[in-house]
């Protein structure tokens, strides 16, 4: 398992796939890195590629209001995704690109050692809970992993597309700050 400082110079240097050669910048991740919540997402878009951040985009954005609408403090949580460089025109990463990269959110997975994980969207929930699965089937369905809890629900960027998904996502992250009164 590598150190944080490892981690960060690890993703910097990465080429192992071609998302690296098209990246202004590495995503590696953002919040409390000893936070008892971890929320995956799938990979950055063009303003996080530009700025080096996850979810600052309009899908980030949305996140956010909900987040405070829940009333999460920003130590609560820290927010990564299954692949660190932009995919181009923010297509769904290979699944060889999201094999290459996973080493790296497991890394941050043991070196944070979220109490719960969110999973944000298909991607996200594929990679962390099962290849298997379909999102509107086990979205909202608690998981258990090695005594961490799983929540998966629907990705930020769904609901500018469909609101009907909003109540549900709405839903799910709020069951998530009751597991987070009863766990912690
Ligand atoms: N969508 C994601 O899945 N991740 C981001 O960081 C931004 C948008």
């Amino acid at each position: 398992m590598l150190t944080w400082e490892q981690l960060i110079l690890a993703c910097e240097g990465c080429q192992l796939c071609e998302l690296g050669k098209l990246r202004n910048n590495i995503v590696i991740g953002r919040g409390n890195i000893k936070a008892p919540v971890m929320f995956i997402g799938e990979g950055p878009g063009e303003q996080e590629d530009l700025k080096g951040e996850p979810f600052v985009g309009a899908a980030g954005q949305l996140l956010d209001v909900l987040l405070e609408a829940l009333a999460f403090k920003p130590e609560d949580y820290y927010i990564a995704n299954v692949v660190k460089c932009r995919p181009p025109n923010n297509r769904v990463p290979t699944d060889s690109e999201a094999e290459n990269c996973l080493p790296y959110l497991r890394n941050q997975v043991a070196l944070i050692r979220p109490k719960i994980i969110v999973c944000l969207g298909s991607t996200a929930a594929r990679y962390v809970i099962s290849k298997e699965i379909k999102i509107t089937q086990i979205r909202g369905q608690w998981h258990e992993q090695k005594g961490c809890w799983i929540m998966p629900t629907f990705h930020p960027a769904a609901l500018l597309r469909d609101s009907t998904k909003k109540v549900l996502l709405f839903k799910d992250i709020k069951n998530v700050k009751l597991k987070m009164a009863e766990i912690l």
